[in-house]
């Protein structure tokens, strides 16, 4: 029975001294400190108050040591080295600052965003990428494709209403299908690479596995690089060839008014361009196309006279990803539409001629512009009498 008691005791002391030795680790110390209050008539003033803060914030030194101070009392323990590289304290590097201008700092500076503990602008990046570009970016461009497949579902291709008659018309010169394709093969490297680099590990790595998911990423990071340049140059080529034909014009706005007539059934006339591709060519080729090629070339660091440092490309990266999103949402309809949305569009751009079928219903103001002689039938000149395709019109 005694030797019952003496253990319990033993027990109860040891529990106590094992909770003593936890509080000591979490325990805080209320402390008189100075703070700038901002009384109720906006004056700044300052006064005492009562602040709770850990203990080892007490320990005489402690915020200040150097790493030699500190791996005497804590062998292995380096905090203050990087203490000081979060607070922007820069070491030596004999990488040129021309071309790595933060290569003596480890990482960036902490900084306090409002609502958010104490993180590095790197670290805010990271969730800014993971929380919110991926997820809704990828959800964005999910709707898209499952809106244009229930559409196709529902109201397949828009045919020709009429009998095609045989009689071609001239609706995209060699030069302009030539930039027109340059653009588009560049644009699906771009965007299947980039699709794969941002969304991969959620549908490609749990098949194919790590080892290979890895070179397959490395591999389109290149491509994505090489062709990123081919775009933006071939981007510009089309912009100013479709320029001229993409300006509003009135009837454009009847167009849009009735939807381009894709619900209701009848497709209002237009001139070379319908207001639809209108809105392609200002929202994606110009605008889109102007946030995403100058981001990228910001991120292939092909700006000269820039300072490339991380908070840079963080900037860069994020205005990129979020405007290829769109532009990639955008140009999925301009995509379906060239192909299996609408019978004989992908020929017109495939071949450069058009049935007079096709012009009179999906183009009729251009139709009778070329009717009447307004703007030429064939801008190719054969090479030969009997090269090229036959014009009748
Ligand atoms: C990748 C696949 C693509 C396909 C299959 C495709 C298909 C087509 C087709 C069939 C046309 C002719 C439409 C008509 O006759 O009115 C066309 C026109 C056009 N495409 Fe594409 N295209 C693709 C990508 C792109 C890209 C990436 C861009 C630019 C970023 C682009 C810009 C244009 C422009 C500017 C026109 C002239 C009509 C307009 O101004 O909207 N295309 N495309």
């Amino acid at each position: 029975m005694k030797k019952a008691f003496y253990s319990a005791v033993l027990l109860s002391l040891l529990a106590t001294g094992v909770l003593a030795q936890s509080k000591a680790v979490d325990a805080t110390t209320v402390v008189p400190v100075k703070a700038t209050v901002v009384a109720s008539d906006g004056a700044i003033k300052s006064q005492n108050i009562m602040e709770v803060r850990p203990d080892a914030d007490l320990t005489p030194g402690y915020a200040t040591q150097t790493n030699a101070e500190r791996s005497k009392v804590q062998p292995g323990n380096n905090a203050p080295i990087w203490r000081q590289v979060g607070a922007g304290v820069n070491g030596t590097s004999t990488l040129p600052v021309s071309e790595a201008p933060e290569a003596g700092n480890l990482i960036q500076p902490f900084v306090q965003y409002p609502g958010s503990r104490l993180t590095t602008a790197g670290e805010a990046w990271r969730q800014v990428r993971n929380n919110w570009i991926i997820p809704y970016g990828g959800a964005l461009l999910l709707l898209v494709v499952v809106a244009i497949g229930l559409f196709f579902k529902a109201k397949g291709s828009i045919p020709l209403h009429g009998a095609e008659t045989g009689k071609k018309i001239e609706r995209f010169t060699y030069f302009e299908r030539a930039a027109h394709w340059t653009n588009a093969i560049a644009f699906v490297i771009l965007a299947v690479s980039g699709i794969i680099m941002a969304f991969g590990k959620f549908f490609l790595h749990p098949i194919i596995g790590a080892t290979l998911f890895g070179w397959l990423t490395y591999a389109l990071k290149n491509a994505h690089n090489f062709a990123g340049p081919v775009f933006a140059v071939s981007l510009i080529v089309v912009f100013a060839t479709f320029l001229k034909d993409n300006l509003p014009k009135k009837e454009d706005l009847n167009w849009l008014l009735k939807g381009g007539g894709l619900f209701a059934g009848h497709e209002p006339t237009s001139h070379r361009f319908n207001a639809g591709e209108k809105v392609v060519f200002w929202g994606g080729v110009f605008f889109l196309g102007l946030i995403v090629v100058s981001s990228g070339l910001v991120l292939d660091k092909l700006v000269p006279g820039l300072i490339y440092e991380r908070s840079t490309m963080q900037v860069a990266h994020m205005i990129h990803a979020v405007a290829t999103v769109l532009m990639m949402a955008m140009f999925l309809g301009h995509i379906y539409l060239g192909t299996i949305g609408m019978d004989g569009a992908y020929k017109g751009m495939k071949t450069g001629y058009v049935d007079e079928t096709w012009a009179k219903e999906h183009h009729g103001l251009w139709y009778d512009d070329i009717k009447n002689g307004k703007i030429p039938a064939q801008r190719t000149v054969p090479q030969s009498p009997t090269a090229g395709h036959p014009v009748q019109v």
